[in-house]
């Protein structure tokens, strides 16, 4: 018998209990011994929970008990988890989290804490879909070429109500918190930082890259317009919140933000709160994974996965957490926000009058940026609308474009700029 405490009894630690009893038989028969929740922790002792383990509001009450063998992290937060991880490591317990955050912030260092003591994280990354264990085990004898994923479903339920339903922006906001997908703080979603923990953590899989969320470009939905869902329509576009990892020689490009994906993509066709990864790998071409990201049972599904290969593995087998053995020689470095590479779609709103588009191609043509289409659209009598699509440029250059169509006073309104993945 293997036994389990769980750090924070909420949705998911209480599925996980539920789990472990209902698919017991099969579950045991996988892990090749019985896995028992003995004890759980929780902050509010008064509140009822549905479950029939011991609970107590003292972590230290699991971490000191040398009976249990496998901690479940899921109290979520950074430093607190970041503390309750170490120590049980440390006691040289087996844990599991679905932690995305602390992941984000300390996976270099609970990976070293670990050694060899199993540390599991599956449920992190896209709720019930085991993305980790493709990447770090299905594809190993790959280079990882790119990571698109759809990977924050607060975001991809609300994008797809708003272009679909036409629901306002905040309505479908407050509904995907009362359906339980957004996180305590939903700032964390519709700004693109749950799904930039989400994109770090693939990353060190697929090309052992140590970077923070800092140090990458992370941009959500909060500023999509009616305008761009209409030009993404019009155009036959899909307008997702993807996180991108590609290469670029010895750069990897790190990225959240929202972006236009063609129709026929199928990554286009992923609506609701669903996710969805696409992964390519030189030798195997693209793979695709889809699933509920977010859930009590989907979530404790990747969880109990994981409990059962720590015990099928046995005592001190960890495998390395991140996956790799040693350091990657080829050595990949992260790209600078400014050096990115994608195609724009531009939206500038301009005076109609003689001049003003060959300024627009001037500024554009000075900084290597071709556009690839072009529509106007009359606002009024004296001003119009221009939606440009570009070819590959830099970010560092469109950027600077938009910076001087607005110190030119060529724009009547701030320009806008949405990304395009084809
Ligand atoms: N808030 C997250 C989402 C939950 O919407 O995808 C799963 O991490």
């Amino acid at each position: 018998m293997l036994k389990i405490g769980i750090i924070g009894v909420g949705t998911v630690g209480t599925s996980v209990c539920q789990i472990l009893e209902d698919n017991k038989d099969i579950i045991t028969a996988r892990a090749g011994v019985e896995l028992v929740p003995v004890a759980g922790v929780v902050n509010n002792l008064s509140k009822k929970r549905d479950v029939s383990i011991k609970i107590t509001d003292n972590p230290d009450d699991i971490l000191n008990d040398d009976s249990i063998d496998i901690v479940v992290e899921l109290m979520g937060g950074v430093e607190g988890a970041y503390n309750v991880v170490k120590k049980a490591l440390q006691k040289g317990k087996a844990v599991v989290t679905a932690n995305k955050a602390l992941l984000a912030y300390h996976r270099y260092e609970l990976q070293d804490i670990a050694g060899d003591t199993p540390f599991e994280f599956e449920a992190a990354v896209a709720g019930g879909i085991p993305i980790i264990s493709a990447l770090r085990e299905g594809l190993g004898a790959n280079h990882i070429e790119s990571i698109k994923g759809i990977i924050n479903g607060t975001c991809n339920y609300m994008l797809d109500k708003m272009i679909n339903e036409g629901v306002d922006y905040d309505t479908i906001l407050k509904e995907a918190q009362d359906l339980g997908y957004a996180e305590a703080d939903p700032s964390f979603d519709v700004g693109g930082f749950d799904a930039a923990h989400k994109l770090l953590i693939m990353a060190s899989i697929a090309y052992g890259i140590d970077a923070k969320p800092e140090d990458i470009l992370i941009e959500g939905i909060e500023n999509v317009s009616p305008e761009d869902i209409s030009f993404a329509k019009e155009f036959g576009y899909a307008l997702k919140l993807l996180g991108i990892a590609k290469t670029r020689g010895d750069k990897v490009e790190l990225r959240v933000h929202a972006v236009l994906i063609p129709t026929s993509e199928m990554l286009a066709k992923v609506d609701g709160v669903m996710n969805a990864v696409s992964v390519v790998g030189d030798k195997v071409g693209e793979t695709l994974y889809y699933g509920p990201g977010a859930g009590g049972d989907a979530t404790a599904s990747a969880v109990i996965a994981n409990i059962i290969d720590i015990a099928r593995k046995g005592k001190g087998k960890g495998s390395p957490m991140l996956g790799f053995k040693t350091s990657l020689e080829s050595g990949l470095h992260l790209a600078d926000k400014g050096d990115i590479e994608t195609k724009y779609y531009l939206r500038l709103h301009v005076e109609d009058k003689p001049g003003v588009l060959s300024k627009v191609t001037t500024i554009l043509g000075n900084r290597n940026i071709s556009i690839k289409n072009m529509v106007q659209n009359s606002v009024d009598e004296t001003s119009a609308n221009l939606l440009l699509s570009t070819h590959t440029c830099s970010e560092k250059d469109i950027k600077e474009a938009l910076e001087i169509f607005e110190t030119e006073n060529l724009v009547l309104s701030k320009p806008a700029m949405i990304r395009i993945e084809e």
